[in-house]
């Protein structure tokens, strides 16, 4: 029987660290599962001084959880299969993975149309998703049962404790994020309920952002690029997981925030990367359409608590 559902999202624009978030948490579940998108992610975390980067496969693979692809994700096989590899070289029991029947396969086509349209025009990730998600709009686009393997399909059936990952963010969400510069896929808590479990079943959700916004690939809004951005963008590391782009960064806007958590239904964020502002000795962010500068970390983390109502703030300052 399934007990509870929590789900993890990003409130911003992606990169907010959801992977370490979901990794931290993933033991204590019998299903992590990831519910949008494809290997357009880039989830990152430790298990003990092993590195772990997964495109695809949810976090939960790293600690011996069943790791769920779900119905609304899209799977390039190439990618998949690569990502398999190097778990099973990091000696993770890649038998947990699966995939379910009604995932769409991003084809090769799928990827040119990417790299020679959209790249250029959005500033997408490359990966075939828009071309993929739009095939399945048409009803015209294949999908995994009809090519892989059986060992590899997900019987679609969740039990006990259910952890939902988050892939990509809200305003990046095809339907609430900065439509044209969005993913195709739905990228809030309302998305996870497509792997099959209704809303009732949600316990808990909390929400992912950094002290400061960063954008990969186009944003018009991130017009912004000073010698102090630019600091925190080189000691932030900020450069994608998946594409290596340099990501743009503007000062952490309140308001946007509080509407994805709002929207999110998020009773938790987790506020990440205070330490590169501490670095860069910085303390920056847009309330009610105003820029307000902050002496410290302290007074600032006191005005984003006092501001952001009823969702629990939690700071993650390690890199
Ligand atoms: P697509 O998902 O590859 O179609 O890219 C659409 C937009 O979403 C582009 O601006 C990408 O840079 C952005 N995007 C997609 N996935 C991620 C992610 O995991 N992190 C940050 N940005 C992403």
């Amino acid at each position: 029987m399934l007990e509870y559902v929590d789900i993890i999202y990003g409130a911003s624009y992606g990169d907010e660290g959801k992977g370490k978030i979901s990794a931290m948490h993933a033991k204590n579940y019998d299903y992590v599962c990831r519910f949008n998108g494809g290997s357009n992610a880039g989830h990152t975390f430790y298990v003990g001084d092993k590195k772990v980067i997964t495109h695809i496969v949810p976090s939960g693979i790293a600690f011996g959880k069943k790791s769920i692809i779900g119905p609304n994700c899209v799977l390039c096989i190439e990618d998949f299969f690569n990502e398999l590899a190097e778990l099973d070289r990091l000696n993770f029991d890649t038998s947990l993975v699966k995939v379910s029947p009604k995932a769409h396969i991003v084809t090769k086509k799928h990827k040119e149309q990417d790299i020679n349209t959209f790249a250029v025009t959005l500033g997408t990730t490359a990966k075939g998703i828009g071309p993929c998600y739009s095939e399945k709009a048409l009803r015209t686009g294949l999908r995994a049962e009809e090519i892989l393997p059986k060992q590899y399909l997900w019987d679609e059936k969740l039990s006990g404790k259910v952890l939902c990952e988050g892939a990509q963010s809200f305003w990046l969400d095809i339907n609430y994020g900065s439509y044209p510069y969005v993913t195709s896929s739905e990228c809030l808590p309302y998305g996870a309920c497509s792997l099959g479990f209704s809303p009732k079943k949600i316990r808990y959700i909390a929400a992912v952002a950094k002290m400061y916004d960063t954008r990969a690939g186009t944003d018009p809004y991130f017009d912004l690029d000073d010698d102090e951005t630019k600091l925190v963008a080189y000691l932030g590391n900020e450069f994608g997981t998946t594409t290596g782009r340099a990501r743009k960064v503007k000062w952490l806007n309140l308001d946007k925030l509080k509407y994805a958590l709002e929207i999110g239904g998020a009773e938790q964020l987790y506020l990440n990367k205070g330490d590169i502002l501490e670095k860069a000795n910085v303390f920056k962010l847009y309330y009610d359409n105003e820029l307000v500068t902050f002496k410290t970390m302290d007074d600032m983390k006191s005005f984003i608590t006092e501001k952001i109502e009823n969702v629990i703030v939690m700071f993650h300052f390690e890199e």
